[in-house]
């Protein structure tokens, strides 16, 4: 883990007045508000249950327990709701005719907007189709889509009939993808023919007809293809184009009553181990936590527009560009392309299309606009913009200045929101009411999360500490399980500390009790913000027949955050080559995806061990950081001599 700045020396930056002034919260309103969503969470929670529209007001708030073997978490378990009614119909008679979505294409000034009336009836049509094709209550749906608003049609579709959406992110391979609608046993897909990033065509429906041929698939019944491109695809009798199916259907659908406690989607994410798990999110608490935090995070009022950069396949797309933003009635940008295309002046050109005010991307992002220089920025002003928001990495220095400088023309503050996929929204974050933030900080709980320091042998840390990021009590839009394995759900996140989350990060706590988050502190990787497990990635490699052992970790890389370093032994008698290497990183990509593409192969005749077998994995990083110095006491190694050998042929 790596120490951060400490307090003393750390830099502050002063939020402009004007924004100060306008946020909803000063700094003493939050400090009120968070004292009480400590000190009295049931009143806190049933005063904020009343911004959501229920159709029975829940009574009780909240019944969570934590521990390794009996997690059980529940959130206004007698109330009824609907997440798509919140989302749209209670907007229909203030705000019908505000954009509700406002679609930018891959290609510039290729728009389209969607007002809050024309979303509600095409979310009803595409709501009575999948009852048409027997889709109901408690069902899953698995989506796998290019950025385009059928995306969000469909997961409020799924909302609106009481469907769990598994929404798979379009960069996923067949493989993986096959993977996720065997767990989440789909038996309807909503694709596309093609996504189209960057003018490139990404053939989607190829993709799932390859995920379909694998075993275990054979529960899928139907296919509804988003006609994207027009390209080219091979046609099953599953398949149906979506606008056949929807576009006939009434726009009128009944948003059914749902429990709160009941399913609203699952998410798969990866861990330190095995497969990914599939999170399960339920409707209440979630949809509660959202729109307060993009509310309050955000500082969102009426009529602001507001566009978070990320892709509907990720926890951010889900909290941040649809159901958040959503259920508060706000206009949500959806951008289906990349920052660097037909320029990299495409992000404030977006800005100033569509008078943004609000922006919220990842450091990644930032960094790769960086590396292009300041002048890109020129063609446009991106005078609308208030407020920047970063999420999914800790955000260095150079990256925090560039982004408040050059993008917010020194004038927007950074929201640096540190949350997870399982924590369904922010968990701590600055406030835009703050007066200071300091910049790589995320600051503050939000309210109602209880963050706590413990060492590894299960200590408390007080005061100024470093140690395993915890959250001591249940929060309203956590994860409720792993779909169809709640073992591993209380084993993962519940047994490192009895009676707390686990979150897998490392934080620091400094003198002013703000937190700095300093890294997963697990076999996680974090690669352009995307969170890959080390585990899923040797497995792809153990499979090829020349490979006998493999061992991942991360290592600094300067735009991605971190970089995929690979340390590869071959079976005996196989020989190293460039054309090995090349197919090594071609199966990574063939079995997880192109965002986990190998960065560095090192052929490693043997793998730092101890005594009883375990890979060393704090070596290996530190060799792949050109960390040389402490490599720590290799003594209890079984076979010392293995490092120097690493060392020599590292990859310069
Ligand atoms: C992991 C969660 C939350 C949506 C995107 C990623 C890292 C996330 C921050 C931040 C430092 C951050 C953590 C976390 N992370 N936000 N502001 N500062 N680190 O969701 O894929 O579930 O990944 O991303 O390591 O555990 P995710």
């Amino acid at each position: 883990m790596t120490e951060s700045v400490s307090s003393a020396n750390a830099q502050r930056h002063s939020i402009d007045p004007d924004i100060r002034s306008r946020a909803w919260l000063d700094e003493s309103q939050y400090q009120e508000m968070y004292q009480r969503s400590i000190e009295d969470p049931e009143g806190f929670w049933r005063d904020q249950a009343k911004t959501l529209a229920w159709f029975r007001e829940p009574e009780t708030i909240s019944r969570s327990t934590f521990s390794a073997t009996g997690t059980d978490i529940r959130w206004f378990e007698d109330g009824t709701i609907n997440a798509a009614w919140n989302c749209l119909d209670r907007h229909l008679e203030t705000r019908g005719d505000q954009p509700a979505i406002i679609w930018e294409g891959d290609e510039p000034g290729d728009t389209k907007t969607l007002r809050f009336r024309e979303l509600h009836g095409r979310v009803g049509q595409c709501a009575n189709a999948l009852k048409s094709l027997g889709i109901g209550r408690g069902d899953t749906v698995t989506l796998y889509m290019p950025m385009v608003p059928e995306a969000a049609i469909a997961m409020l579709a799924c909302a609106r009939i009481g469907a769990l959406h598994s929404v798979v992110f379009g960069g996923f391979s067949p493989d993986a993808l096959a993977g996720r609608i065997q767990d989440s046993g789909s038996r309807v897909v909503i694709t596309a023919d093609e996504s189209v990033r960057g003018g490139k065509h990404i053939p989607l429906k190829e993709n799932v007809d390859e995920a379909l041929s694998r075993e275990g698939t054979e529960i899928v019944e139907h296919v509804l293809v988003v006609r994207r491109t027009g390209g080219d695809t091979a046609w099953h009798d599953r398949d149906r184009w979506y606008h056949e199916v929807v576009d006939g259907q009434s726009r009128e659908c009944p948003a059914e009553e749902l429990g709160a406690e009941e399913g609203l989607f699952i998410l798969y994410t990866s861990g330190s181990t095995g497969k990914p798990k599939g999170l399960k999110h339920t409707i209440g608490g979630y949809l509660l936590y959202t729109s307060l935090t993009h509310r309050y995070v955000f500082d969102y009022h009426d009529g602001d527009v507001y566009w978070c950069a990320a892709d509907v396949g990720w926890i951010t797309g889900h909290s941040y560009i649809v159901y958040g933003p959503l259920a508060n009635g706000a206009t949500t940008l959806m951008f289906e392309g990349v920052p660097s295309y037909p320029t990299h002046g495409r992000v404030g050109e977006i800005i100033d299309r569509h008078g943004v005010n609000i922006l919220y991307t990842s450091p990644t992002a930032v960094r790769a606009l960086m590396a292009h220089g300041e002048h890109i920025m020129d063609s446009s002003s991106r005078d609308s913009l208030r407020m920047l928001g970063s999420v999914g990495e800790p955000i260095n220095p150079e990256a925090w200045s560039w982004f408040h400088r050059v993008v917010g023309n020194g004038r927007c503050p950074i929201m640096d929101t540190w949350w997870q996929t399982e924590t369904g929204g922010h968990m701590i974050t600055p406030l835009p009411g703050f007066s200071e933030i300091k910049p790589g900080a995320a600051m503050k709980p939000f309210f109602g999360v209880r963050p706590a320091l413990y060492d590894n042998e299960g200590n408390r840390l007080e005061g100024e500490a470093s140690g395993n990021l915890v959250i001591e009590a249940s929060w309203p839009g956590q994860a409720r399980t792993i779909w169809h394995n709640h073992e591993r759900f209380e084993q993962t996140y519940f047994s490192m500390h009895e009676g707390v989350y686990f979150t897998g990060d490392g934080a620091r706590r400094d003198a002013d009790g703000d937190y700095w988050i300093t890294g997963r502190i697990d076999d996680v990787l974090n690669v352009s913000g995307h969170r890959l497990g080390t585990a899923e990635i040797e497995s792809s490699l153990v499979a090829h027949e020349a490979v006998a052992e493999a061992a991942v970790v991360g290592y600094p890389h300067d735009v991605k955050g971190q970089g995929i370093y690979i340390y590869v032994t071959l079976n005996d008698g196989v020989t190293q080559s460039e054309e090995l290497r090349r197919e090594l990183i071609s199966r990574v990509r063939h079995d997880i995806g192109p965002i986990a593409t190998p960065d560095i192969i090192q052929w490693a005749p043997g793998l730092p061990k101890t005594r009883s077998g375990k890979i060393m994995r704090r070596i290996l990083r530190k060799i792949a950081s050109n960390e040389l110095e402490g490599l720590g006491d290799t003594s209890t190694l079984a076979d010392p001599s293995v490092v120097e050998e690493l060392i020599e042929h590292r990859h310069q």
